[in-house]
């Protein structure tokens, strides 16, 4: 910064100027390194790697190393990490008293804000969020948890024991294995469906200052504790605009088969073009994204991948899906608006396919981004020049007035 550059911060700290900007329309919020997105080519690339590349060549152990420290890992490097975080996999016996004070049917994000708030009784070596220490081995349970919470939350929601972690086992096994194998029957891991859970895991894994992350980093700059921080995202993720549409998009599509299936796609499609109606396509549509979302390209040729696998090309749910897709791509109204396929489109389908029930979707996608958020709020922690955030506002209510007594009133 030279001499002739006004510093817009101390600027706006003399003169009182601020700038109103609903939703974040145009305002950045922080400085970060760790994702890129260009919106307008649909390019996403955490540290500087395409998408594509890592969902292609690495595994997720090795988008978390990357996501926490800047770097891949190299062999010696990812055996290091995945031990570290294999030795971590286990929660406190405690955790299911926790959990059973639960309804049954408790929804499974209400049970992971919950649960992962929770840690923070457990682990008080690891509270002190200025602590870099204390960060980074929060870092690891966080990830290290969260498959064995959802998992949990699961078995906790159908009646069934809870398994116990297998350390032989990969990260995305391991979750496979927890949600179901019973103490009767070991689970056999497909390695199809287990390579389309790690990618489905490194395509969440981040997606800079989406609503959660900002939750985070926002709850976060309080000096909160971390495992507090990841609660507060959980809790947004849930909302139907952003990780809840996976789940809102499988509900749709389940519908529209009820309703007659890909024969009712073009009634269903003039349903969602009315404004009055308030339906929208579930899964179409982003903030930044104004082109084809690559994740969900990668996710359509997972889900081919996984329903060939399970002998299922026939589902009718992604003919669904591709009969939508199809009628969009060539419609005024979602090619004027720039709406195309986001990552939810697809992962339902995926997931389903693999036996996720769809209540637990958005558990899965926040036990996926919590690698980037608390890379995230470690990056904010870390740079000694973050603040508090305090959003200003407009506002809009009464002038100043004196209040009656209440008999008068
Ligand atoms: N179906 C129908 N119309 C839509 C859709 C949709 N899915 N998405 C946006 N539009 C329309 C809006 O009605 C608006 O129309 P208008 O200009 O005539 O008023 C226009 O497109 C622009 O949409 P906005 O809502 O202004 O876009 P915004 O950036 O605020 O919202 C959002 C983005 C929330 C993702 C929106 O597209 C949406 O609700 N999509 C469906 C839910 C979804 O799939 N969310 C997942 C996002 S990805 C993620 O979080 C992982």
């Amino acid at each position: 910064v030279g001499p002739d550059v006004v510093d817009i911060r101390k600027l706006y700290a003399q003169t009182g100027m601020f700038t109103y900007d609903p939703g974040f329309l145009s305002t950045a919020s922080c400085q970060s390194a760790i994702t890129y997105i260009d919106g307008d080519k649909g390019e996403l690339l955490y540290r500087g790697y395409p998408i594509e590349q890592l969902a292609t060549n690495c595994d997720f152990m090795e988008t978390c190393h990357l996501l926490l420290y800047g770097e891949l890992p190299n062999p010696t490097q990812k055996a290091d990490f995945t031990k570290l975080v294999t030795n971590h996999t286990m929660v406190n016996e405690q955790m299911q008293f926790f959990l059973r004070g639960f309804r049954r049917d408790a929804h499974p994000m209400a049970i992971m804000t919950g649960l992962v708030g929770a840690l923070s009784a457990f682990y008080h070596d690891s509270t002190d969020i200025t602590n870099p220490q204390h960060r980074e081995i929060a870092a690891i349970r966080l990830i290290a948890k969260m498959p064995t919470l959802v998992a949990m939350a699961y078995k906790y929601t159908i009646g069934q024991p809870y398994m116990y972690p297998k350390n032989n086992l990969s990260y995305a096994g391991n979750f496979l294995h927890m949600m179901f194998a019973t103490p009767c029957e070991e689970y056999v891991v497909s390695p199809v469906l287990e390579r389309a859970l790690d990618r489905i895991f490194t395509l969440h894994a981040d997606h800079e200052q989406n609503a959660s992350t900002s939750t985070v980093r926002l709850c976060g700059s309080s000096g909160t504790n971390p495992f507090a921080a990841i609660a507060a995202g959980v809790a947004c993720l849930w909302g139907p605009a952003h990780g809840g549409a996976n789940e809102a998009c499988l509900n749709m599509l389940t519908d529209i088969q009820k309703m007659g299936g890909v024969a009712k796609v073009g009634e269903f499609m003039e349903k969602v073009k009315d404004k009055n109606s308030g339906v929208k396509l579930m899964g179409f549509g982003h903030r930044v994204y104004k082109n084809y979302d690559p994740r969900a390209k990668l996710m359509q040729e997972t889900c081919k991948e996984v329903l060939a696998e399970l002998g299922l090309e026939n589902d009718p749910l992604f003919k669904l899906a591709m009969a939508l897709e199809k009628i969009a791509l060539e419609d005024d109204y979602f090619v004027s608006r720039k709406l195309y396929p986001n990552v939810d489109f697809y992962s339902g389908i995926v997931q389903r396919a693999i036996g996720i029930p769809t209540p637990l979707f958005t558990a899965v996608f926040a036990l996926a981004r919590t690698s980037g958020w608390i890379a995230q709020l470690n990056e904010m922690i870390g740079d000694p020049e973050y603040k508090i955030g305090r959003p200003r506002q407009l506002f809009t209510g009464s002038v100043k007035r004196d209040v009656k007594p209440i008999a008068t009133r």
